[in-house]
Formats: C-alpha cells, sequence, structure tokens
C-alpha cells in the first residue's frame, strides 16, 4: 500500500467512527443479509462483536506505517478464526459487507479510491489471515 492509500485508509475510518452508530452492526446486519448461514458461527451478542470487529479494525487502520506489527496481529486473529470454523470461502462476503459498510456511512466521502485502498488493505489481511489455516 502507498502513503496516499494509507492516508486515505485513516481518514476515512477516523470520519466512519466518528459517527455516533457503531459502523459493526450495520456490517453484521449486512452480512447476514449476504449469507445468513453465516450468523450460526457466531455465538455471542452481535452488538459486543460489532465492538471487537470496529477495534481491530481500527487497530489495522492506525498501525498501517508498521507493517510488520499488522502482520503478527492479522497472522494471530486468523489462527483464532481457524477455531471458529470460519471457511475460507466467508472472506468474500465479509468483503462485500465491509465496502457496503463504508459506502453507507461514508456517503459522498466515498470515490473510488478510496474503495481500492480498502480493498487492498482487505486483501491483504485476507491473504495473512488464511496463510495460518494450512
Ligand atoms: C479482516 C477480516 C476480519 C476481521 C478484522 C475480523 C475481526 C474479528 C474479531 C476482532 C473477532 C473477536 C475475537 C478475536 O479477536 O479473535 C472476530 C471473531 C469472529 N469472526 Fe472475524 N474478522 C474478520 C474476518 C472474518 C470472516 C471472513 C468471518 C466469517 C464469517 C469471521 C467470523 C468470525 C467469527 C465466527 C468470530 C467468533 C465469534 C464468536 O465467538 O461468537 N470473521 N473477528
Amino acid at each position: 500500500m502507498n502513503t496516499c492509500q494509507i492516508d486515505l485508509i485513516k481518514s476515512s475510518w477516523s470520519n466512519l467512527i466518528s459517527l455516533d452508530e457503531n459502523p459493526g452492526i450495520l456490517f453484521y446486519t449486512h452480512l447476514f443479509e449476504l449469507d445468513s448461514s453465516l450468523e450460526r458461527l457466531f455465538n455471542g451478542d452481535i452488538k459486543a462483536q460489532s465492538m471487537k470487529f470496529t477495534s481491530m479494525v481500527t487497530f489495522f487502520a492506525y498501525k498501517l506505517d508498521d507493517w510488520e506489527g499488522i502482520k503478527l496481529e492479522a497472522k494471530n486473529l486468523g489462527k483464532r478464526h481457524t477455531l471458529y470454523h470460519v471457511p475460507d470461502s466467508s472472506y468474500r462476503a465479509v468483503e462485500m459487507a465491509l465496502m457496503f459498510t463504508l459506502k453507507e456511512a461514508l456517503a459522498n466521502l466515498w470515490n473510488l479510491e478510496t474503495e481500492t485502498a480498502w480493498k487492498d488493505l482487505y486483501l491483504e489481511l485476507e491473504d495473512l489471515m488464511v496463510q495460518e489455516v494450512c
């Protein structure tokens, strides 16, 4: 990722988390609309899970200047997701739900450059997370 993309991620995410509503709720609602079979993988309260997801994305967004730190955290997150029985195929639906959430919440601040930056970041994270499955 280049510095311009890192700046776009940081500024768009800080806009999104400054909104009143936790973006995680919109994210999980849309994820289960896209694929209702994923809902059974989640045991707990979706509100609590939304906070955890949002905090983790915040960590990644603000850690982009320290790729080694990202790698370590994403690999560990991937290992835990294996224990949650998350199939590799579900990463597409999560990507779509994340892009939808960003687009909805950012409204007219959402543009092609921002979308490309987030897609690039997501694919890097997915790559690190699923590596650990093998
Ligand atoms: C970049 C992608 C992702 C991020 C940042 C992320 C983040 C998180 C976080 C922070 C947790 C809390 C527990 C922990 O830290 O281990 C979690 C749990 C979980 N995630 Fe993810 N996740 C991602 C991808 C996925 C995908 C693709 C799925 C597939 C549906 C998924 C399903 C789950 C499940 C089932 C749990 C456990 C929930 C429970 O115990 O009730 N995640 N995720």
